[in-house]
C-alpha cells in the first residue's frame, strides 16, 4: 500500500511530517551521509542570534534516566555566517529550512529575521522564546503572555513567511502563552522546548552543570509534551501545531499526530542514532501501511476522546 506522507503546517506543505529539532542537527549539513536533510520534512536550524555566541562553559550535557539535560547556552555562528556558509548548500540540496531565532531583546529577534529576509531558500521561522538555560531573553518572552504577543507581533511585521512560535513547558500558563502567540500573528506553535531541570553530583555535593539549571529532553519528557500538545490542540483547534519531545520511533510520531500535531521534530534521539529522523519517516510510513492509513494527514488530531 502506498502512503501519502505529505502534511500541511498552515500554508507550508511538507513532503513528510518529520523535521529535525533545533540544536540537535547543527545547520542541517553535519550528517548528510547518514541522514540527508532533503529526505526530511524539514530541518530546523540551531537557534541563530544577530552575532555569534560562545555558549556556556563545559560540561554542557548530562545524561539522565531516559534523557539528557543540556545547558549549551545557545552557542551559534550568528545569522550572517549561517546565511553565507550553510544556506547556499541547503538551497542547493532543496532542503526545507526553518530558521530558529533567538535574541536577548526583541530588536535582536527582528534583526535576525531582517537578515534572513535578504536570502532565498528559507521556508519558515521558529521563534525560540523558551530556552531554560540562558540568563537573558528567550525564557522571559515565553513566560509572559503580553511580552510574547508583542514580540510575535514585531516579528510578524518583519516577514510574510510562516512564523512558528516555540512554547515553553516551563511557562506558568501554557494555553495563555499559546493564545498570546496566536494573537501576535503566529501561524503555528511548536511545543515543547526542554523542561527546566537540575543534575547533582552526590560525592562533590555540587550541581553538575556550572550554570546549575539546564533543560531536560528525550523520552523522559514525551508524556509531558503529548499532554501539552493535546491541551493546546483542544483549546485552539484551528492552530497548526508542531509536536516535539522524546520522539524516538515512528510510533511516537503517530502519538503526537493523533494528539493534534500537524508535524513533529526529532531532537535527542539523533544523539544516539544520527539517522533517527529518517528512520522515523520510514517507520511512520510502515505504521500507516500496516494500519490501512492512506494519508498521514488523516492521523492529525484523530485521537478518540473518551
Ligand atoms: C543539545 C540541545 C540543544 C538545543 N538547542 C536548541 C536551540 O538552539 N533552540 C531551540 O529552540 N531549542 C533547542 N533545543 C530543544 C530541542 O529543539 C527540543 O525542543 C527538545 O530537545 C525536546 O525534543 P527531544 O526530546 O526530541 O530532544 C535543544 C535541545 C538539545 C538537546
Amino acid at each position: 500500500m502506498s502512503v501519502d506522507l505529505s502534511v500541511a503546517v498552515g500554508t507550508l506543505r511538507l513532503a513528510n511530517p518529520v523535521l529535525s529539532a533545533s540544536g540537535t542537527f547543527g545547520y542541517g549539513l553535519d550528517l548528510v551521509d547518514l541522514c540527508p536533510p532533503e529526505a526530511l520534512g524539514g530541518v530546523v536550524t540551531k537557534g541563530l542570534s544577530p552575532l555569534p555566541r560562545a555558549g556556556n562553559p563545559p560540561p554542557r550535557i548530562v545524561e539522565t534516566a531516559a534523557g539528557m539535560i543540556n545547558a549549551i547556552g545557545l552557542q551559534n555562528v550568528g545569522v550572517d555566517a549561517f546565511c553565507r556558509e550553510s544556506l547556499p548548500q541547503l538551497r542547493q540540496r532543496r532542503v526545507v529550512v526553518v530558521v530558529n531565532v533567538f535574541g536577548e531583546t526583541m530588536d535582536a529577534y527582528v534583526q535576525v529575521l531582517r537578515r534572513c529576509e535578504e536570502e532565498e531558500g528559507i521556508a519558515a521561522y521558529e521563534l525560540n522564546v523558551s530556552c531554560p538555560n540562558v540568563s537573558a531573553g528567550g525564557m522571559e518572552f515565553g513566560h509572559e503572555p503580553q511580552q510574547l504577543e508583542r514580540l510575535t507581533a514585531r516579528c510578524r511585521e518583519a516577514t510574510e513567511k510562516p512564523l512558528w512560535v516555540k512554547l515553553s513547558p516551563n511557562a506558568p500558563d501554557l494555553v495563555a502563552t499559546a493564545r498570546a502567540a496566536v494573537a501576535g500573528g503566529a501561524d503555528a506553535l511548536s511545543l515543547i522546548n526542554t523542561v527546566r531541570a537540575v543534575a547533582i553530583d552526590a560525592e562533590r555535593r555540587r550541581p553538575v552543570l556550572p550554570r546549575v539549571f539546564g533543560g531536560l529532553s528525550g523520552p523522559a519528557i514525551k508524556p509531558i509534551a503529548l499532554r501539552m500538545v493535546l491541551e493546546v490542540h483542544r483549546a485552539l483547534p484551528e492552530v497548526p501545531l508542531v509536536g516535539i519531545g522524546g520522539i524516538e520511533t515512528g510510533r511516537d510520531a503517530v502519538e503526537f499526530l493523533l494528539a493534534g500535531a500537524s508535524a513533529v521534530q526529532v531532537g535527542t534521539a539523533t544523539f544516539r542514532d544520527p539517522a533517527a529522523p529518517l528512520r522515523i519517516v520510514r517507520e511512520l510510513e510502515a505504521f500507516c501501511a500496516a494500519e490501512g492509513v492512506g494519508a498521514v494527514q488523516e492521523l492529525v488530531g484523530a485521537l478518540a476522546w473518551p
